[in-house]
């Protein structure tokens, strides 16, 4: 249902979009003389999260040229993005790349669907916009990992702030108790706050803490150092709307004219110009509008930077020759420079739901059983940005740690990096998600999601051919740990929800366990359920990290501290590919705190350790599921109301 009905929607629903602004270029073969008649002393590869923020930061120096490279459309203004509750229908667009993992062994063998947006403002146009920045503890280990201060919580913590607009709807209650106002701020590009919708769930969730308060403390803010405990979830969703890296770092720089932006348009390599006496120099690129189309060469005066994520950017190393030597050598692609670290260390979050049945009628199950209610709500964000359609996947959570004396840590080492941050996430959502599939059992419900955020596991990325176009082997390892460190954790995880929604705050909410978790009560059957069902967040991070400066060899990180490409010049690496360890947290917010600090790297190479970015200026799964045949219903009331 879902696929056949909701491509013939979404593009009814794409508002139409203005002629091409200036700095706007729809076509490769269109701008080719423009682009080669210009001097750029940077190009950014890939227009998402990362790339919206370089664009917009090293074009505020007039007298830099810069020229931004994005494989997707420009359509970042189409209302399925722009509407917070229809992200769920993003996946598997024309927005996104609709990658697919390798088999994964301890999954069953299964496949599952990896998403990535493709579109201008990359994933962040098409994720579910929670906004997380990692723990304190997160960030200094990635300071002592590379040795370089810059990355240590107190410094991140400016750039964290020079992003945000932290405010608030009139409408949300007793917002000054629900986060830390002394660790955001109202003066950066991205737009972001607290859910305005109040759900009967916020109340019993707050009850079942106090009830079960040894196990799950409260935290006002887990965006301020600290991620462990239950606490209300921010997400960058302002005025009732998406933000995202094209509205909120793009769209500003626009009408500079020392930056053009060119879209729909691949990257397929990055090409040596010379070298520095032994050093090979790496600023050039080469793209194209598409399969056996036309192949243009570019280089950039100064830097290019590669900011694809962390399946486009490996890609693009392995395809030019930057990486392990080995494997160059088994596709014949001509080795520039051996780097054993690229396309390896891949890591990402499991995810499992599980759902449970409730009494009550009040819920956003609402929102697909009752269509009168649904056109109701569709109003109220058209007219007013308010109601249901402002929601995100939840009002509260809890992230947790294992306890001290768990028996897995006589097996292993504690692979969090402290006690700032949790092993594993809870998310009560008030309605029905299988994101796996199956029918919408038409009732009320609520559904746990239970996640593990400290994986052991790694994976990789390598090139199946040479055809750019052809997608890479993407094998995220997924509970593939041998000490079992992560199913256990997994098992743990559900546990502790069941625990949580078992308090007696919920007894006259929730009736019982729904559907096939309902039986898995040993930790054997527990198992068999997760390695049947799991499915991943979408956070794919890793595949090019950075380490000490130096040494090139393995494991000691494809990039320097600041963020430079190892063993040549004149290229860079800024996106979720960087991270030597996957943050514990969702990984949107962490990537625009990267990219801030590499434009001031880029910007003063020398700002390296210690830098700030205060007072800046700021101008700046397959889805086939009942949740989504519910949204897809939803799509055409939306669109029967704006015909
Ligand atoms: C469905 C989904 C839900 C998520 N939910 C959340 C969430 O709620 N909260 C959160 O914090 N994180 C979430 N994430 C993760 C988060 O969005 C990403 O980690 C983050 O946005 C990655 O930023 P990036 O800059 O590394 O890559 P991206 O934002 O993906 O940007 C890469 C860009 O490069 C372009 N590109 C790739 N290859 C090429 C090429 N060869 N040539 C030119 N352009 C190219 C892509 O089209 C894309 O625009 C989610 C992700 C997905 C997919
Ligand atoms: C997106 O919408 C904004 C605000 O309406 C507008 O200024 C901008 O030009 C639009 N951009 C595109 C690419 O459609
Ligand atoms: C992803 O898959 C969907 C559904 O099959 C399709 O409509 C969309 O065009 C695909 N995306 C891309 C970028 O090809
Ligand atoms: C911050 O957000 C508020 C509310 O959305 C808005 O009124 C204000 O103009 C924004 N400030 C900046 C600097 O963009
Ligand atoms: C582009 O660069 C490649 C690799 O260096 C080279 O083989 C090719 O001839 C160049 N094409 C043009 C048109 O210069
Ligand atoms: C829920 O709705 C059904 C059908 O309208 C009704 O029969 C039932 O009494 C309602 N239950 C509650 C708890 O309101
Ligand atoms: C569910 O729908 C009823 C009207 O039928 C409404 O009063 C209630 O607020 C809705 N609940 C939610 C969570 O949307
Ligand atoms: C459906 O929603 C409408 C509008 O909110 C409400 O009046 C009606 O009672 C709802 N129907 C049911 C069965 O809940
Ligand atoms: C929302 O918009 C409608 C139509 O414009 C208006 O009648 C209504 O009063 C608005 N509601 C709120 C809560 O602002
Ligand atoms: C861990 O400690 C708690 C309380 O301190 C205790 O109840 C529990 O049995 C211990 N667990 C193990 C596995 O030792
Ligand atoms: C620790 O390792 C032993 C031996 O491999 C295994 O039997 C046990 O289940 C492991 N404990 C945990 C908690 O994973
Ligand atoms: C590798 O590419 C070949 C040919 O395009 C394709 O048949 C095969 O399925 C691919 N293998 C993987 C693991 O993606
Ligand atoms: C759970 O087990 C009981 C007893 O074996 C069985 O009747 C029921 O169908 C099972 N439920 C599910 C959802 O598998």
């Amino acid at each position: 249902m879902f696929s056949l009905s909701v491509p013939a929607v979404v593009a009814l629903l794409s508002l139409t979009a203005p002629s091409a602004l200036a700095a706007l270029l729809q076509s490769a073969d269109d701008a080719a003389s423009q682009l080669s008649s210009t001097k750029y002393d940077y190009i950014i590869v890939g227009g998402g999260t990362a790339g919206g923020v370089l664009a917009n930061r090293l074009s505020e120096d007039s007298s830099n040229k810069v020229l931004l490279i994005e494989a997707g459309s420009s359509d970042y203004n189409n209302t399925n993005i722009q509407v917070p509750w229809l992200a769920p229908v993003l996946t598997h667009s024309q927005f996104d790349w609709n990658y697919t993992t390798a088999p994964q062994e301890a999954l069953n063998n299964r496949s599952i669907g990896y998403a990535r947006g493709k579109v201008l403002g990359g994933s962040s146009s098409i994720n579910y916009m929670i906004y997380t920045r990692g723990s304190e503890d997160d960030w200094n280990r990635y300071a002592s990992l590379t040795g370089d201060d810059g990355w240590k919580w107190d410094n991140v913590l400016n750039y964290a702030k020079k992003l945000e607009n932290f405010t608030n709807a009139p409408s949300v209650a007793n917002a000054s108790s629900k986060f830390v106002s002394t660790v955001h701020s109202t003066k950066g590009p991205v737009g972001a706050g607290l859910p305005q919708v109040t759900l009967p769930i916020d109340q019993l969730a707050l009850n079942a803490q106090q009830e079960l308060s040894s196990e799950f403390k409260f935290n006002q803010d887990l965006n301020a150092g600290d991620m462990t405990g239950m606490s209300w979830t921010p997400f960058a969703i302002a005025g009732g709307a998406r933000s995202n890296s094209a509205r909120d770092y793009v769209e500003p720089a626009l009408s500079r004219d020392n930056l053009d932006v060119l879209v729909n348009t691949q990257v397929v390599k990055v090409l040596k110009t010379g070298t520095d006496g032994d050093t090979p120099v790496v600023n050039g690129v080469q793209f194209t509008s598409g399969p056996k189309e036309k192949l243009y060469n570019l280089t950039a005066t100064k830097e290019v930077i590669l900011s694809a994520g962390a399946i486009g950017t490996p890609q693009i190393l392995l395809l030019s020759g930057i990486g392990p030597a080995d494997q160059a050598k088994a596709l014949s692609i001509e080795s520039i420079v051996d780097l054993p670290d690229v396309g390896q260390n891949m890591q990402d979050h499991p995810l499992l739901t599980t759902n449970f049945e409730v009494s009550s009628n009040d819920t956003l199950d609402n929102l697909t059983l009752n269509t009168t209610f649904q056109a109701e709500q569709l109003a109220l964000w058209t007219n007013n940005r308010t109601g249901d359609f402002t929601l995100g996947a939840c009002n509260s959570w809890a992230w947790q740690r294992l306890a001290d004396n768990d028996t897995v840590f006589k097996n292993v080492t504690d692979p969090s990096a402290g006690s700032k941050s949790p092993h594993y996430q809870l998310i009560w959502s008030d309605l029905y998600i299988a994101f796996s599939g199956g029918a919408f059992p038409q009732g009320h419900f609520l559904t746990l999601i239970s996640n593990l955020y400290t994986p052991i596991s790694r994976g990789s990325l390598t090139l199946n051919t040479t055809d750019p176009f052809t997608y890479p082997i993407i094998n995220p390892g997924l509970l593939s740990d041998e000490a079992g460190f992560d199913i256990h954790t997994m098992r743990e995880a559900l546990k502790a929800g069941r625990r949580f929604l078992g308090a007696k705050a919920w007894k006259d909410w929730i009736v019982a366990e729904y559907g096939a978790s309902a039986n898995a009560t040993t930790d054997e059957a527990i198992d068999e359920y997760i390695r049947a069902n799991a499915l991943v967040v979408n956070h794919v991070s890793g595949t090019v990290a950075m380490g000490k400066s130096g040494s090139t060899g393995k494991g000691s990180g494809a990039l320097n501290p600041d963020l430079t490409v190892k063993g040549v010049k004149g290229l860079r690496v800024v996106d979720a590919s960087i991270f030597p360890i996957i943050p514990a947290g969702h990984t949107m917010v962490p990537v625009y705190i990267l990219a801030e600090r590499a434009a001031d790297l880029v910007k003063n190479p020398s700002s390296g350790s210690g830098s700030s970015g205060s007072g800046g200026s700021n101008s700046a799964a397959p889805i086939g599921t009942s949740f989504v045949a519910g949204i897809a219903s939803a799509i055409v009331a939306l669109a029967a109301y704006l015909l």
